[in-house]
């Protein structure tokens, strides 16, 4: 067969009726597939992965078919074309890949239990059963389970159960729906339910190694946010019930399976009493995220899987317009300002940047084309921006009329700019494609050119880039009237600068509120006008501030240098984003000093200026009734001093170690990692080290989990490293889904960061067998990327990577992360001097 046809062209299910046999024990599946459609070929396809077929079978009749592995097929000669029930018997594997059907592992009171579950998306429904496995082949399921059961085990499906016959669980039949959202799990679980105002079943599912109340959190913000969209989307959740699962092992961090939603328990279960508000909030928009999908990816979905980035952008969007309207004293979208705005800034800067939408045949190549800053970030930017011009109304009236013309069906990016469009009344397709075919985006320079106010748009790069000409349709959101809403030329004259100040009254400003995506570099006089009053400025405003500054100094636009006193301006900020960015720029000034260098003395002695007053203003601990910007500004502060090493610092973390030493994770969550961490590298010895790690294993909190992690990672004793990586490969001890986070922590450590590099370097092809498979893969060169800042690593780094550069789905990664490094290390290389020099003299 041609390659990379699609399967749905020669036959389209319309009905499965799917057995499945799992036997924990022998680790083996045997199942039955029967799919009804309408064959329009005597020569049909049918996806499989990983199967031994047995037997196909048309009106009981044994059939001619031929596996083909190289295109994931069983090709069938059918007796007619038209429509046709075949009858697939085969057998599989139970592996442990985080992908198809696959157990995860516990423990409960010292015993080694397990559960199982599923992840299909992209490509790995195929893996359990045999199917057309593509978006588009959207069919009902009968799904029926039998596996080796013990008393009390719940198992769970995308629909209800409606019987249970000889050990085998019947689910109702599905809706119309596509492969990749089917989902099951069975073992011993605990639950919590709920039912939303208009019916809906919503429940909250764990292993019984967590306690009751940490469900309990997931199950408010899941019911909230299915009556949220309910709403907002004005189109009823479809099916009975909406269950999501905390799975041990997960790959990502959740997955919108229809009904029966599955995360990583870091992803939905939190200690009601103890967990900070940012873990919080991060919980709450993962939970909204899925439940996005629910409607936008699940009852309409993308036609093929070009349009990836369209489900996801949606969602991640969604997750802060819902949890704005659920938790409005959270300011939600402040944190959008300061994790996918700058992400995507930073990410979409690199030449070689992959375009939001992106043409995509292979299957396979879809997992490597996925770049969470691009297809997440930068794409729900540039629906906020979609957004911020067509209103909440149309949006709302446009998805009504999407989601009702293609339920149960598929549509395209095109479907949905017609219907937000149409309500708008608005060209919405033709400004967008300029954002989303093309990679990159623009600087905007304001400069008063001979006495006239004047925009000029240039894609901006940070590092190496080649300026073929691209222009955007750019929403400027200027303060002054006399700018256009659209700015699609590449230089525009406004006025008389003089003249339009004073019909204004203050400083001009482009792209107020930062929801476009592209950044400003404003002349001296105007940059001037601005930062004369910029505290009186939106959080946000000022935040984009420094981070544009910022960027334009990666992008060598401005002297880093000059950024650098803009720091002790904003230090007394109280607001939480605002720290958020300046703390960003603080700690990227730490790639310019040598460790332990006079120059690292004055930036430890600028980080006391930066924080002192603050420390003094909030201290250690949380205070009863204190506002959420106080909360979280918190941490921020308490960390550079303690970078700086300021030694009433250490010494208030020393005694709040002390004083919880017999019960640590009773520390306040807010600071647990920051008393952790400064207890290890100030007093830490072997027996702290077995302690941290002993609680590592034994608690069931991720939040308490990751900030031990955190600590552990900061040792300098080369022994206690050289033992903690021994623990790299015990999965026991540090899950697969979690040793990403400690590599990259140890690598971030300068007295680890030897032994972690070696350890990546020696054991890649363990690292490949073990995780190879996982689309997140790549992201462990990514890690690297955001650590390593100087010629010898650089150097280090290409000896390494660029012999894997033809290895299938890393080429992409391998690229942009050598040029990351290349421009950082230059960037370190010409700027140091002057970057110090800025240092030292504030700090005199
Ligand atoms: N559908 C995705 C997960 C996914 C994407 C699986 C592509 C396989 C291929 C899910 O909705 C998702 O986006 N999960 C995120 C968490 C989210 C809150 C950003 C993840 O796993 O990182
Ligand atoms: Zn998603």
């Amino acid at each position: 067969m041609a390659e990379f046809t699609h399967f749905y062209e020669l036959f389209q299910p319309s009905h499965y009726n799917l057995y499945i046999d799992i036997n924990r024990e022998t680790k083996t599946i045997s199942g039955q597939s029967i799919i009804t459609g309408e064959a329009k070929d005597t020569a049909i396809a049918i996806h499989q992965k990983y199967l031994t077929i047995n037997s196909v079978k048309v009106a009981d009749q044994a059939v001619p078919f031929a596996v083909d592995n190289d295109q994931d097929a069983i090709n069938v000669t059918l007796p007619n074309a038209g429509k046709v029930t075949v009858v697939i018997d085969y057998t599989a594997p139970l592996t442990d890949t985080m992908m198809g059907i696959y157990p995860s592992y516990y423990e409960l009171d010292g015993v080694k239990k397990q559960l199982i579950g599923t992840q299909f998306e992209t490509n790995a429904a195929r893996q359990a059963f045999p199917c057309v496995d593509e978006p588009e082949a959207k069919a009902t399921f009968d799904v029926a389970i039998k596996f080796d059961e013990h008393e009390g085990e719940t198992v769970l499906g995308n629909m209800p159960e409606i019987k249970t016959e000889n050990g085998v669980h019947y689910f109702d039949t599905t809706v119309r729906m596509s492969t990749y959202l089917i989902a099951f799990a069975f073992g011993d679980m605990r639950a919590k339910e709920t039912t939303t105002k208009s019916g809906v079943k919503i429940g909250v599912f764990a292993t019984k190694a967590h306690k009751a109340n940490e469900l309990d959190f997931a199950l408010d913000i899941a019911k909230r946010s299915i009556e949220f969209y309910e709403d907002f989307y004005q189109t009823p959740y479809p099916l009975p019930h909406s269950w999501q699962l905390a799975l041990p092992d997960f790959s990502a961090g959740a997955m919108e399976n229809w009904g029966l939603v599955t995360y990583r328990e870091a992803c939905l279960l939190i200690d009601p009493d103890n967990t900070s508000l940012g873990v919080k909030q991060y919980v709450a928009t993962v939970i909204a995220h899925e439940l996005a999908h629910q409607w936008f990816g699940d009852l309409v979905t993308m036609k093929w899987w070009d349009d990836l980035w369209l489900n996801e952008s949606f969602a991640n969007m969604m997750e802060y317009v819902a949890i704005d309207a659920l938790e409005p004293d959270w300011h939600i979208w402040e944190v959008f300002q300061t994790s996918e705005a700058p992400a995507a800034l930073q990410r979409d800067a690199t030449d070689g940047v992959q375009s939001v939408h992106v043409q995509v045949e292979d299957p396979a190549e879809i997992d490597s084309l996925f770049d969470g800053a691009i297809v997440y970030a930068k794409g729900a930017r540039l629906l906020v921006m979609v957004r911020a011009l067509i209103g909440d109304d149309a949006l709302r009236a446009g998805l009504k009329n999407y989601f009702t013309k293609h339920q149960y069906g598929n549509a395209t990016g095109a479907d949905l700019w017609s219907a937000l469009g149409a309500a708008a009344n608005l060209d919405v397709g033709s400004i967008m494609s300029s954002w989303l075919e093309q990679p990159g985006y623009p600087v905007v320079t304001a400069a008063v050119v001979d006495s006239q106010l004047t925009l000029n748009q240039k894609q901006f790069f940070v590092g190496a880039g080649q300026d073929v000409g691209r222009q955007w349709q750019v929403p400027l959101n200027s303060n002054y009237a006399v700018a256009p809403k659209i700015f699609s030329d590449e230089t525009i004259v406004l006025g008389d600068y003089q003249q339009l100040r004073k019909e204004n009254g203050v400083p001009f400003r482009v792209n107020v509120g930062n929801d476009s995506h592209f950044i400003v570099k404003y002349d001296d006089v105007l940059m001037h006008d601005i930062l004369n009053d910029v505290t009186n400025l939106s959080a946000i405003d000022q935040l984009q501030i420094l981070q544009d500054q910022r960027l334009l100094a990666e992008g060598r636009q401005i002297s880093y240098a000059s950024v650098v006193p803009l720091l002790l301006q904003f230090a007394d900020s109280q607001s939480n984003i605002v720290n958020t960015a300046l703390y960003r720029v603080a700690n990227d000034l730490k790639k310019f000093v040598a460790p332990d260098s006079v120059e690292e003395e004055s930036l430890k002695t600028l980080f006391n200026q930066l924080s002192a007053a603050q420390v003094t203003r909030l201290g250690w601990l949380p205070k009863a009734g204190e506002s959420n910007d106080d909360q979280l500004t918190r941490p921020y502060v308490l960390v550079a001093a303690l970078y700086a090493e300021n030694p009433d610092s250490i010494a208030a973390a020393h005694d709040l170690f002390v004083a919880h030493q017999n019960e640590l994770s009773s520390l306040p969550a807010d600071i647990r990692p920051y008393v952790l961490r400064n207890e290890v590298q100030h007093f830490g010895n072997a027996k702290l080290f077995d302690q941290l790690l002993t609680a590592y294993q034994t608690t069931s909190d991720s939040s308490y989990q990751s900030g031990l992690s955190a600590a552990i990672t900061s040792t300098s004793d080369a022994a206690l490293i050289a033992q903690l990586i021994e623990k790299f490969e015990d999965a026991d001890t540090i899950k697969p889904q979690d040793l990403r986070g400690w590599f990259y922590r140890l690598l971030a450590n300068k007295d680890g960061q030897q032994a972690a590099w070696d350890w990546i370097r020696n054991r890649w092809g363990w690292l490949q067998e073990t995780v190879g498979g996982d689309m997140e893969f790549t992201t462990y060169i990514t890690v690297i990327a955001n650590v390593f800042h100087t010629p010898q690593r650089l150097a280090e780094f290409k000896e390494f990577f660029e012999p894997k550069l033809n290895t299938p789905g890393l080429t992409r990664e391998i690229t942009m992360d050598t040029k990351v490094i290349e421009t950082r290390v230059d960037l370190v290389e010409s700027e140091k001097d002057d970057v110090n020099a800025a240092i030292a003299q504030l700090t005199i």
